[in-house]
């Protein structure tokens, strides 16, 4: 009987490109995947350790898993990856008590995960890798990929930024750049198993320089990956305001593969918070290249991610996030309560002295500010027709699909005549807007594909 294997992802989308990567390596290892917990003889929790609430699911996790072994009398091997084994290696498994957790493998050493599993079988002892050397030329073909429409392909692993606040320095390492050889033939890999939009993925992407070709810097690796065949839509996140210049948003302009939404982290509104940040560019320097982007893509949609209640952050420098909100209107904001993370300059020199209450009450602002602008941008889509990709059957409702526009909203809508999902999914339709909500759209299907 194959061994049977369940991949639990927190985080980011590098994280779950990980969890495919080690979907991949399994299958290829033997392993099946599992429907549910109690049928897993593996069970790995790809860890998030970003913020502090993603960390203590990892615990939540491992106390259910330790008492659904103690129903079943059957006691999977657990496996903990990502961030947070990196970050705390050996150290997890004195604040767990010892062989709760079997295997920890490190975000560089995904590819050692068949053979520690194996190994920790076999043995007394939990099994430990987090070496952080170089883990960027895995092989081509593993991934499992586990949409059938998107497929992420990582071109840069790591960052030398050290933002103040941020821990993925320490957890993926310094900044690597993946040969143009092998990402180009990932995405023509992916296109060819039917991955119709690819995703590139960096913790900076615009800082990407081929290692292979001096001529290749993120612009140019578009252009590259805009002429393959099969794929028809190119996402990447995230690009750093600072390294956006005129080339790149000539390159998004012109591309027509690529989606017209940028996501460009802004963090706050205030220079003086930024600059604690070590974020290197100003609010002003920001909203002049938000301008730029418009002049030279009128339709483009912006995202962004905001940090509330980072030390020192007064209520003016609050104030000043929401009028840069209200100014630059963007399709969506991921906003965050600041939490200290080891290792991180703000956890070495700087308070955390925002109190919890002040931080609810700003995110709240903040959240219901932009719901308010993400209500009024919908509802100007209303009445217009645009491409949707479908990806999936819609969740809530049956004989529906979802999908997204090039500005990469959600946008649901019936299946004409009956048909089944499966038919829809991958298919790029053109979609009437009826109705606008602050997280989605809902509209029908005017029948013909655009491709
Ligand atoms: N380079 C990545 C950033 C990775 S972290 C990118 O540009 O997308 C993703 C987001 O988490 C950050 O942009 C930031 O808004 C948030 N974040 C990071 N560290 C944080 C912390 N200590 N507290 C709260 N939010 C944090
Ligand atoms: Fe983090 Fe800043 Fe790099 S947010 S990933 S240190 S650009």
């Amino acid at each position: 009987m194959p061994k049977k294997y369940r991949i639990e992802t927190f985080g980011c989308q590098m994280n779950v490109h990980d969890s495919e990567r080690m979907a991949g390596l399994l299958d290829r290892a033997g392993y099946e995947p599992a429907t549910s917990d109690r049928d897993a003889d593996v069970i790995v929790i790809n860890t998030c350790s970003v913020r502090e609430h993603a960390e203590a699911k990892l615990y939540t996790r491992l106390g259910q898993i330790r008492v659904l072994g103690q129903e079943t009398g059957k006691a999977p091997v657990v496996a903990v990856a990502g961030c947070v084994a990196q970050q705390e290696g050996h150290s997890l498994l004195a604040r767990t008590n010892g062989r709760v957790i079997d295997v920890v493998v490190g975000t560089q050493q995904v590819k050692m995960l068949p053979m520690l599993l194996d190994r920790a079988a076999h043995s007394a002892h939990s099994e430990v890798n987090t070496d952080s050397r170089d883990d960027v030329g895995f092989p081509l073909g593993v991934a499992r990929r586990s949409d059938p429409v998107k497929a992420y392909v990582t071109i840069i692993e790591g960052c030398n930024d050290h933002c103040a606040f941020c821990v993925v320095p320490h957890t993926r390492g310094h900044e690597r750049m993946r040969s143009k050889s092998d990402i180009l033939a990932e995405v023509q890999e992916a296109a060819d198993s039917g991955a119709r939009e690819v995703q590139l993925l960096g913790q900076i992407v615009n800082h990407y320089q081929a290692p292979d070709d001096h001529l290749c810097d993120f612009a140019e690796l578009l252009k590259r990956v805009n002429a393959i065949c099969g794929i028809e839509r190119i996402r990447f996140a995230s690009p750093h305001p600072r390294h956006t210049g005129i080339r790149l948003i000539e390159a998004i302009r012109d591309l027509p593969k690529v989606c017209k939404h940028i996501h460009l982290p802004l963090q706050s509104g205030s220079s003086r918070v930024l600059r604690t940040m070590r974020r290197r560019h100003t609010a002003e320097e920001y909203l002049k290249l938000v301008n730029r982007i418009r002049e030279a893509i009128p339709n483009v949609t912006l995202s962004t991610d905001i940090i509330i209640g980072f030390p020192g952050e007064t209520s003016e420098d609050f104030n000043q996030t929401l009028s840069l909100v209200e100014e630059v209107r963007y399709h969506s904001v991921f906003s965050f309560k600041y939490s200290v993370r080891p290792n991180t300059l703000a956890s070495q020199r700087l308070p955390d002295d925002i109190s919890a209450d002040e931080k609810t009450a700003r995110i709240v602002a903040l959240q219901s500010l932009q719901r308010k602008i993400q209500l009024e941008l919908h509802g100007q889509l209303v009445g217009t027709t645009l491409g949707v990709l479908v990806d999936q059957a819609s969740k809530r409702h049956d004989g529906e699909v979802a999908g997204r526009t090039t500005g990469n909203t959600i946008v649901n809508f019936p299946i004409p005549q009956g048909g089944k999902p499966e038919d829809w999914i991958g298919r790029t339709v053109r979609v009437t807007i009826k109705r606008a909500g602050p997280n989605s759209l809902r509209g029908e299907a005017m029948g013909t594909e655009v491709r």
